[in-house]
């Protein structure tokens, strides 16, 4: 299949499973431990239905949405994801551009492979910065008076990893960021030219934001050594000072943490499991998503991160209550399978299954969605 003939995320998935090396494949597709968590993410969207309404104008329909006080083009936004140099060279950069061309918000991860004002230089589309908490303070200010600098717009700030998620693909795979180049990597790599020729010829791949002597370790060792497991509610409302703008608490399940987020000077919260990727058992982000938009209220926008795979689950998550939805592995697909292209591709297909998702259940603008029918209770 070409790019070209793709009209689904699950085609752009089959596409990057071709071009790129295995190890990169799986740590895009991967999750913790059995992968209960990752599959159930997915699922959860299956389990709704609408009940479309007619006879109403949808010729015109408006996606607009606001999030932190700011009109968005769009709900849907590329959350910030690690290494995306090593799934295609053009990486982040690619992103930025292909988000940048639809208005889409695009986040830059600490662990990318991009530094913040090459990231910031990219695409014409608002950015923001998400940040991990490192036991060395100094460096996580550093970072965020960098991304200030750059005009990124707001703040991530992610909880959900305190320690590293054990993702046994990528144990198996030897995965790390740079790759080590053992006997494994390099027969896989045979199997993969495109994706291996595109490597050879890259600058070296590292992450960007950080110093240049960390080692090939793998990333879950890295996460381990380097990020601030003793990062508490209090911290938190330090670091918020320090950014002193708009900001996001990335990684929350349950109520009462996105109470105290509000409570703390968050203005938005982002439901999410880390895309599976971390407690492998967790509860659903879409599940988790009605208890936190009653307890949220009008007081903080929420995001739905986790399970998006095609427009009909944005729809869900929006009738659900969420301002946005993020996705992550849906537009890395594309990047693994062709560039910025491939993310452009990603972002159309999304696009076009929402609205026309809209215009079939008959709703004109975002506060038109109906709540879904949740099967599991009739
Ligand atoms: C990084 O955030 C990862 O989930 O691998």
């Amino acid at each position: 299949m070409k790019l070209q003939d793709c009209q689904s995320i699950e085609d752009l998935r089959m596409l990057a499973k071709k071009r790129a090396h295995k190890m990169v494949f799986d740590y895009i597709d991967g999750g913790a431990d059995d992968e209960k968590t990752l599959r159930e993410n997915s699922f959860a969207f299956d389990q709704y239905r609408f009940q479309h309404r007619v006879l109403r104008d949808v010729s015109k329909i408006d996606l607009t949405t606001k999030l932190l006080g700011k009109a968005y083009r769009t709900p849907i936004i590329c959350s910030p994801t690690a290494g995306n140099r090593l799934f295609h060279t053009e990486g982040e950069k690619a992103v930025a551009s292909a988000a940048g061309d639809r208005g889409v918000v695009c986040g830059l991860s600490t662990l990318g492979s991009t530094s913040i004002e090459e990231f910031a230089a990219s695409g014409t589309g608002p950015k923001w910065f998400q940040c991990y908490v490192w036991k060395d303070r100094g460096l996580t200010r550093a970072m965020l008076e960098r991304a200030k600098a750059a005009g990124f717009e707001a703040l991530v700030l992610t909880v959900d990893m305190p320690i590293h998620g054990h993702r046994r693909r990528d144990h198996r795979n030897g995965f790390s960021i740079p790759p080590k180049i053992g006997f494994k990597q390099i027969w896989e790599a045979a199997k993969r030219p495109r994706w291996t020729t595109d490597y050879l010829l890259s600058p070296a791949i590292r992450y960007a934001n950080l110093d240049n002597t960390t080692s090939a370790t793998s990333l879950a060792s890295f996460v381990n050594e380097q990020l601030d497991p003793a990062f508490g509610w209090t911290d938190a409302e330090e670091l918020l000072r320090d950014w002193n703008g708009p900001a996001i608490l990335k990684g929350i399940v349950h109520p009462d943490d996105a109470r105290r987020a509000i409570d703390t000077g968050f203005g938005a919260v982002s439901v999410s499991n880390h895309g599976g990727r971390q407690l492998d058992r967790d509860i659903t982000a879409l599940d988790a998503l009605t208890g936190i938009v009653e307890a949220v209220g009008t007081r903080a926008d929420v995001i739905l991160d986790g399970g998006v795979r095609n427009g009909g689950d944005v729809l869900v998550a929006l009738g659900l209550g969420a301002a946005a939805v993020s996705v992550g592995r849906a537009y890395l697909y594309g990047l693994a399978a062709s560039g910025a292209a491939g993310v452009k591709k990603a972002l159309e297909i999304l696009e076009e299954e929402l609205i026309r998702g809209m215009a079939l259940s008959g709703s004109i603008k975002l506060p038109d969605i109906a709540s879904p029918i949740d099967l599991r209770y009739i």
